[in-house]
């Protein structure tokens, strides 16, 4: 059994194919030596494919208003509990160019869903942004029209973070009221159309969730080539429907980026906030485990802690300069650098183009 393992491991390491029976075994370990070992060549291959370099992404959350009901949010609608903002423009353009001279070079903007946000507010935004300041932005902000994506690529949004959060369709529409996974799709492949660098990727240890419907999350980033894919383990919220259910676990999650970096070698691989709550040290293991970037929190400190999407998040009441020095430290704890660069998607130029 053992040299089976070692051989899939070694397989998806030099040719980053695998079958979906093949990438089960290798997503289930069966002894602490054939998890070092797959960790081991995950790491390998990150080296080889995007070297010492953790991209930083400085992330702002400049709305926790959201009209949708995912199960598993604390932003969700029906979520009464929660104290409600919409940082201010100004304030926002602040807040990023704070983060540009704090050396970041993208910005994200992640909101919920927020209808007041009309096109021409976030057009405004991103503009601005663009204008002022030498840095790649990234939007996360849910589900918008095609024309909408289309107008704000047009203002410089260089990339889009849309999760696919599963692969399974009818967990996905079980997890999301009112929701389709076939809608999620198409508007990846028309971000993609419309020359963003597009970002998806699923939450580990949903409910209902099996370890094969993880390895069609990993298949499903492949086949859509993603540029990004942001992976983290679900944390249960206790103003959600799901607050009662148990989360995903650091390991399964180390398992899941492990085999995301053998099969998508070039992918950018964010060490989520999630890791890092669930383990002081996960951002650094998942580093250690085949991810390259890390999106330290750039939201000015008052509005934090009502971007409350799970419990007991970190960095919540650090101002931005502290995370700064804080990832850097840590990024350099494990003989690793932070990259000076824009961090565009390894299948482009250093100018995104
Ligand atoms: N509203 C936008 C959207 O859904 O795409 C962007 C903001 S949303 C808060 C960002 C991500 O948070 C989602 O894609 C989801 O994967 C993650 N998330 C929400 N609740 C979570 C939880 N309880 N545990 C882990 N991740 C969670
Ligand atoms: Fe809203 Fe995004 Fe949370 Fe869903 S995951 S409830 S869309 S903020
Ligand atoms: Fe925020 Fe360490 S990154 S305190």
């Amino acid at each position: 059994m053992r040299r089976r393992f070692e051989k899939l491991v070694m397989k998806a390491a030099e040719h980053h194919e695998l079958t979906k029976e093949e990438l089960l075994c290798i997503l289930q370990p069966e002894d602490d030596e054939e998890k070092i070992l797959l960790f081991k060549k995950a790491d390998e291959v990150r080296q080889r494919y995007c070297g010492d370099d953790v991209h930083l992404r400085g992330i702002i959350e400049f709305s926790n208003i959201c009209e949708k009901n995912c199960l598993y949010c604390g932003l969700r609608k029906d979520n009464h509990k929660l104290n409600r903002y919409r940082i201010p423009e100004e304030e926002i353009l602040n807040a990023a160019k704070k983060a540009y001279f704090l050396g970041y070079r993208t910005i994200v903007l992640q909101s919920g869903e927020d209808s007041w946000y009309t096109v021409d507010r976030l057009c405004g935004i991103v503009r601005k942004i663009k204008q002022h300041l030498d840095v790649a932005v990234t939007l996360c902000i849910g589900e918008r029209t095609y024309e909408e994506y289309r107008e704000l690529r047009k203002v410089g949004a260089d990339r889009y973070l849309l999760k696919h959060e599963t692969a399974n369709p009818l967990l996905y529409s079980r997890l999301h009221p009112g929701m389709l996974f076939y809608d999620r799709i198409n508007r990846l492949k028309w971000l993609k159309e419309l020359g963003y660098q597009v970002g998806a990727g699923n939450i580990v240890g949903l409910p209902g969730q099996s370890i094969e419907d993880l390895a069609d999350d990993i298949l499903f980033l492949k086949q859509m080539d993603v540029d990004m894919a942001g992976i983290g383990p679900f944390i249960p919220h206790g103003n959600t429907p799901l607050g009662k259910t148990s989360g995903g676990t650091l390991d399964l999650t180390l398992r899941v980026l492990a085999c995301t970096r053998l099969l998508l070698p070039r992918v950018h691989l964010p060490a989520t906030t999630a890791v890092g709550t669930l383990h002081p040290y996960g951002r650094e293991k998942a580093l250690q485990c085949g991810a390259n970037v890390v999106m330290p929190n750039i939201t000015p400190a008052k509005y934090r802690k009502d971007y409350e999407i799970y419990p007991n998040k970190i960095c919540i009441d650090e101002e931005p300069e502290h995370c700064r020095g804080c990832i850097q430290r840590r990024i350099e704890s494990i003989g690793r650098t932070v990259a000076t660069d824009y961090g565009h998607s390894l299948k482009l130029n250093k100018r995104g183009a």
